[in-house]
Formats: C-alpha cells, sequence, structure tokens
C-alpha cells in the first residue's frame, strides 16, 4: 500500500488489515492510548487547498502518535495565492524533505496528480479530492461501525442526502460492499443521486421512513452547497421537512441502530440537535476513531508498520 488515494480496487483484506492495525492502535474506549516509534524521522506535509476542521487536524494527531514531524502549509497565505502550479508547490516541499504528503483539494484527482508526480519514496494519501473519494473518512466509518455492531454481513445501513455531491458516500459505498455488508441502501431525493445509482450496488429509496425502515447503521450526509448550481439548490426548510432525521422519524430503523455524521453537521438542516448529540449518535466517535484509522493508513503507506514491529 505505496499510496491511499481510494476504496476502489482495494480488497477485502487490505480494509480488514487497515481496521486491524488501527485497533492495534487504540484501547477499549475511543481513545487512542499508544504514541509509538514508528515514522520517527519522517516529515509530514499537510496540504490543504480546501478548509477542514476534522480530517487536518486528526491527521496531525495522528502523525504525532507515530513521532513523525508535521508540516501544515497553510494554502491560503501560500505562494499557491501568487500563480505557483501545483507540480512547482509539490517540488519546493519534496525539497524540503518531505516523505508522506496528505493531500485536499477541490479538483477529482488531485491526489491522483501527486502521487503520479512525486518522487518514489514519497507516499501520498487523498485527504477528499472533489466529488470523488474520501478514503480515510470511509475507513473510519468503518471501523466505527465494527465496533458497534461486529461484523458487516447480516448489517443493513442507510446513507442518507447529497449523494450526488458527496465523495464521502462515494468512499462508504464502496468500502461497505467490499466488506460484505448486506445491504446498502441510499435514501435522497432524485437531484441529489447520480443518473444511476443503482450501478453502485445501492437500493435507492426517495422517502426518509421507507429508506430507515429496520436499518442498523444510520450515515447522514451535509448538502454539499459548494458543489452546487442554482437549480440544485433545495431549499433548506424544504429539505428538512422531508429529509431532516429527527428522533420520530429514527423510530423506524432498528431500535439498537446507530447514527453517524462525517461532520461538519447542519443543525435543523440535514438533522435535529436531539439526534445529533441522542443516544443513538456515534458523531463525535467518528471523529476519535479516525486519529487511530490514520495512523493505521500512515504507517501501512510508509511500510513501517513490519519494520516498526520488527524493530522492538
Ligand atoms: N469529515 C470531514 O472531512 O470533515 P472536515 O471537512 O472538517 O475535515
Amino acid at each position: 500500500l505505496k499510496h491511499f488515494l481510494t476504496i476502489d480496487g482495494l480488497k477485502r483484506e487490505m480494509l480488514t488489515e487497515i481496521l486491524d492495525t488501527a485497533e492495534s492502535f487504540t484501547g477499549v474506549s475511543e481513545r487512542v492510548v499508544k504514541k509509538v516509534p514508528l515514522l520517527r524521522g519522517k516529515t509530514i506535509c499537510n496540504l490543504f487547498f480546501e478548509n477542514s476542521t476534522r480530517t487536518r487536524t486528526t491527521f496531525e494527531v495522528a502523525a504525532k502518535r507515530l513521532s513523525a514531524d508535521v508540516l501544515n502549509l497553510n494554502v491560503s497565505t501560500s505562494s499557491t495565492t501568487k500563480g505557483e502550479t501545483l507540480l512547482d508547490t509539490l517540488r519546493n516541499l519534496e525539497a524540503m524533505h518531505v516523505d508522506m504528503f496528505v493531500i485536499r483539494h477541490s479538483d477529482s484527482g488531485a491526489a491522483h496528480f501527486f502521487a503520479t508526480h512525486a518522487a518514489p519514496h514519497i507516499s501520498v494519501i487523498n485527504a477528499g479530492d472533489g466529488q470523488h473519494a474520501h478514503p480515510t473518512q470511509a475507513m473510519l466509518d468503518m471501523f466505527t461501525i465494527r465496533r458497534h455492531k461486529g461484523d458487516f454481513t447480516g448489517l443493513r445501513v442507510a446513507i442518507v442526502g447529497d449523494i450526488l455531491h458527496s465523495r464521502v458516500a462515494r468512499s462508504q459505498i464502496l468500502a461497505l460492499n467490499t466488506l460484505g455488508t448486506s445491504e446498502v441502501r441510499v435514501i435522497a431525493p432524485r437531484t441529489l443521486l447520480p443518473s444511476d445509482p443503482r450501478t453502485m450496488g445501492v437500493h435507492v429509496f426517495h422517502d426518509l421512513e421507507e429508506g430507515i425502515r429496520d436499518v442498523d447503521v444510520v450515515i447522514m450526509l451535509r448538502l454539499q452547497k459548494e458543489r452546487m448550481t442554482g437549480a440544485l439548490l433545495p431549499s433548506e426548510h424544504e429539505y428538512f421537512q422531508l429529509y431532516g432525521l429527527t428522533e420520530k422519524r429514527l423510530k423506524a430503523a432498528k431500535p439498537d441502530a446507530i447514527v453517524m455524521h462525517p461532520g461538519p453537521i447542519n443543525r435543523g438542516v440535514e438533522m435535529d440537535s436531539q439526534v445529533a448529540d441522542g443516544p443513538r449518535s456515534v458523531i463525535l466517535q467518528q471523529v476519535s476513531f479516525g486519529i487511530a484509522v490514520r495512523m493505521a493508513v500512515m504507517s501501512m503507506t510508509m511500510g513501517t508498520l513490519a519494520q516498526g514491529a520488527a524493530g522492538r
């Protein structure tokens, strides 16, 4: 696993290895308990061309738990604003002996571009590219589901909201199907679905209560307004009336169903605060588990896990 750019094409064994490795970094609670020397002497550069709260900071915490040095390039004050190209930015950071890039960009394929052009010793991790993929988010979501539900076989999972523009949903669907989830549902208005969603390996619903009936996991998504053109932009009030998750609507799911959201949440748009902060919500656990999962991906792509284990 040289780079981590997408879930597409990865085998079930690889996804399970990532989850198991993340498990080895965690304790019984969601708190990460271990600091390990696996990336000592390595330099990791966080390169975020789009805003982020959770992903950038959990990558930084994860890198520090792996004993790496971390560079956070502030893109808004960097020389990219003076017209420097992505390739020149890459070459200059390479000259500072960076060993890994964690990149987020609004263009689908930006992380792939970096991986193609980076020096051979460098690993690239995709922290979200356009509408394409957000693979570490999907893996931390799989980790959260496995912690709560055990095996994926037998599970019914519903993803609700803006599937069309969501890189998170695309990566989650690939991961859930690869891990053998019994049924993956998407629930959305037609305007927020790709033209043929069934090719993604999902069952499609347009009615929220029908779609979440008897599911084990409900994953809510934010309306990705920054990727919408005017015609697609729904009224937030109308959207909440039809697709907002409330405690009343959640009663249709299994009594022990968990509620997830990758964040950021728009309260009162895709979900009610009572649900977001309620007993079935595991939203903040997702954030915490992101540290261990990102530690796993970083140590596996750098190939240091086996070396580190051998050296202990
Ligand atoms: N889930 C997620 O990617 O959140 P951030 O945009 O805050 O990183």
